[in-house]
């Protein structure tokens, strides 16, 4: 019923199908009080964009008169419906008068679209031996409803499965994991309001990431009671799809206005600071204490920052985005700070390369997956060619192979060196300028502090293990001076060549450009610009270099090289022999008939796409990563680029 269209990060564009429409997510489900509407529904719908909308199940039930209700009949709404259980008032009065199983029937017979489990609220307050009782009830709960459901002929209702578990990362993600192995559709994560209540947002990034690293990638993931939209992009880039919020309405009975970058009152405002078409009516003087007025406000705000998210993801920004967003508020900040503890895991997730640049924002972005991904794999991919000097340029324009082409020059009539630039993300060497994000950044003049630091560590690290006899910062003329004492008969590189060597062995793995190369190799440029378009080795295109992220886009002739050079399960994606057929045709991978893949792969990855017996189908593209590969049963897993006929 989920379907991911797009991603970036662990954030995604997904098509979540429901009894009453679909809905796309990343989608804010504002909280409809179905005792007393503020704004019905489908105005939401209509004048906000809300294509789902959450209501308390609970209270509907504890007041009598209404409680047999049709619940799109008593909302006025056509679209889809979630209903919560009541373990949130569970929460606020410390018990509820209703059973799981009771609720949970009780949802199904009004017709709600997305059925909420009674789970137990974990306080972030909990010890760990009190959260791991609360996980232990409510997965005995989960189970509880999944029979439910399965008792039910025709459900036609999803149900939501909620992890919980405090702010303990080992009891989140054994909630997450064993919610997983049950027959939920969405999994909720939950007890987490105290956390943003009190702007612990370190804490609340700590507790969506273990959820995260528990659950199966296929279920989409509720965020309970996430509705300020200064959180949004960010538990969207840790993977969150669904967001509730009932902040909108008690903000306004607050006379508080939401802003993406905070909240204040509307009493303090002596300027209408927002360009929502109610602040663009209403001067602030009168907004104060027109609770209709300050909610529509902050609906506007809130699902224009939905649609600003979904928008991050397709351009590939959402990184950008949360960067920007937690410079709001110092918390935030702090939030933004712990995802460098996470780097390894989130870089599963990370695309190879993106359509736009990539943008310094301060020194959190040094620890973005993609650039700690590049420092990686210059340990375990790439080999220096064998030149026993060195020369360490200061970074400066790009692409850093054109600005510096001059001194290359001088240095290489004195002496054979080799040439690396110190940026503030890490060492690149010179051949790597073009590969994405080396050339597709940009950063600023002036850098700070700590990033100059970490550059530095950044560049011992890569040197400690390269094998270079002797290394300079270039300085220009005395380093041409310095480089004279070490003059040697001139053997300068073949740049050209060693950009195909080091990209095709940073792009597929440490031996794939020997594997690629082996051969009479020609180099086919570009007219225009001199660059290298098409490798062709003993007449068979193997590779095609991209213009715009300088990787490879692999040819069928060139998979075929690396079938042969890596074994199994490097590179591959293992589908049913069955359909290969269809991929050797040139039709895309469904993630439906992926078996396995090759764990070092990520998304937008150049793959391999092999049958059960290991016969190369054909070549593509990576939607997804290995574990999303084989877990969804929808969409499209690999773009085939080339298939290969059955021989
Ligand atoms: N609403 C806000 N938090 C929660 C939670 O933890 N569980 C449920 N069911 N609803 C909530
Ligand atoms: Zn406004």
């Amino acid at each position: 019923m989920f379907e991911v269209i797009d991603r970036d990060g662990l954030g995604r564009l997904g098509l979540l199908e429901t009894r009453h429409g679909p809905v796309r997510t990343p989608a804010l489900m504002p909280v409809v009080n179905p005792n007393k509407v503020l704004i019905p529904p489908a105005e939401m719908a209509q004048r906000f964009g809300a294509e789902v909308v959450i209501t308390n199940a609970y209270i509907l039930y504890t007041s009598k008169e209404q409680k047999d209700v049709d619940l799109h009949d008593h909302l006025g709404f056509p679209g889809p419906i979630m209903t919560d259980s009541g373990a949130f008032q569970q929460h606020v009065y410390g018990d509820v008068d209703v059973s799981n199983r009771e609720i949970v029937e009780y949802q199904a017979r009004i017709g709600s679209d997305l059925v909420t489990m009674l789970d137990v609220f974990s306080e972030p307050e909990h010890s760990q031996t009190r959260a791991a009782a609360d996980v232990d009830e409510t997965l005995r709960r989960a189970a509880e409803a999944v029979g439910v459901k399965a008792a039910n002929a025709e459900p036609g209702f999803a149900l939501v499965g909620a992890v919980q578990g405090g702010i303990h990362p080992e009891e989140r993600t054994r909630c997450a994991q064993e919610l997983s192995n049950l027959d939920v559709d969405i999994a909720a994560i939950g007890g987490v309001v105290p956390l943003m209540e009190s702007y612990r947002f370190q804490d609340l990034v700590k507790v969506i990431v273990a959820s995260k690293q528990g659950l199966r990638p296929r279920l989409p993931v509720h965020l309970f009671g996430a509705g300020h939209p200064m959180v949004f992009a960010l538990a969207a880039l840790l993977g969150c799809d669904l967001f509730d919020s009932a902040s909108y309405a008690k903000y306004a009975r607050a006379g508080r206005m939401m802003f993406v970058d905070g909240t204040r009152h509307a009493a303090e405002l002596e300027f209408a600071n927002c360009e929502c078409p109610v602040c663009t009516q209403i001067s602030p003087g009168e907004l104060k204490g027109n609770e209709r007025a300050l909610a529509e406000h902050n609906l506007y705000v809130s699902f224009a920052e939905i649609r600003r998210v979904r928008q991050a993801i397709k351009a590939g920004e959402l990184w950008e985005l949360v960067e920007r967003r937690c410079r709001a508020h110092p918390a935030l900040l702090d939030g933004l700070k712990e995802l460098r503890r996470h780097a390894q895991w989130l870089e599963r997730f990370e695309p190879v390369s993106r359509h736009n640049a990539l943008f310094y924002t301060g020194p959190e972005t040094v620890y973005r997956p993609i650039l700690y991904r590049f420092r990686q794999r210059l340990q375990e991919r790439y080999s220096p060619p064998r030149r026993r000097t060195l020369v360490m340029f200061p970074e400066d324009g790009k692409p850093y192979m054109v600005h510096y082409r001059p001194a290359m020059e001088k240095v290489e009539a004195v002496c054979n060196a080799h040439f690396l630039v110190k940026s503030a993300f890490g060492p690149v060497p010179i051949e790597l300028d073009e590969m994405y994000p080396n050339s597709q950044s940009l950063v600023p003049e002036q850098l700070d502090l700590e990033v100059l630091e970490a550059s530095e560590v950044f560049a011992r690290h890569f040197l400690a293990g390269a094998g270079y006899e002797f290394g300079v910062l270039w300085e220009g003329a005395a380093t041409l001076t310095e480089l004279e004492k070490r003059r040697e008969d001139p053997n300068p590189l073949d740049w050209v060549l060693q950009r195909v060597r080091a990209t095709s062995d940073m792009q597929f793995g440490r031996g794939a450009a020997d594997a690629l190369l082996a051969g009479q190799v020609e180099l086919v440029r570009s007219k225009n610009t001199g660059r290298v378009r098409n490798v062709i080795v003993d007449g068979r295109h193997v590779l095609s270099m991209r213009a715009h992220d300088g990787l490879f886009s692999l040819r069928v002739e060139g998979g075929k090289v690396l079938h042969r050079a890596f074994p199994k399960p490097t590179l591959r994606v293992v589908v049913e022999t069955e359909t290969a057929e269809f991929n050797r045709l040139g039709k895309n991978v469904f993630a439906k008939f992926v078996r396995e893949a090759d764990p070092e792969l990520r998304p937008r990855d150049e793959v391999l796409v092999v049958d059960q017996e290991d016969r190369l189908a054909a070549v593509g593209q990576a939607v997804l990563n290995p574990e999303e590969m084989v877990d969804f049963d929808r969409g499209v897993a690999v773009r085939v680029r080339e298939g290969l006929p059955a021989s």
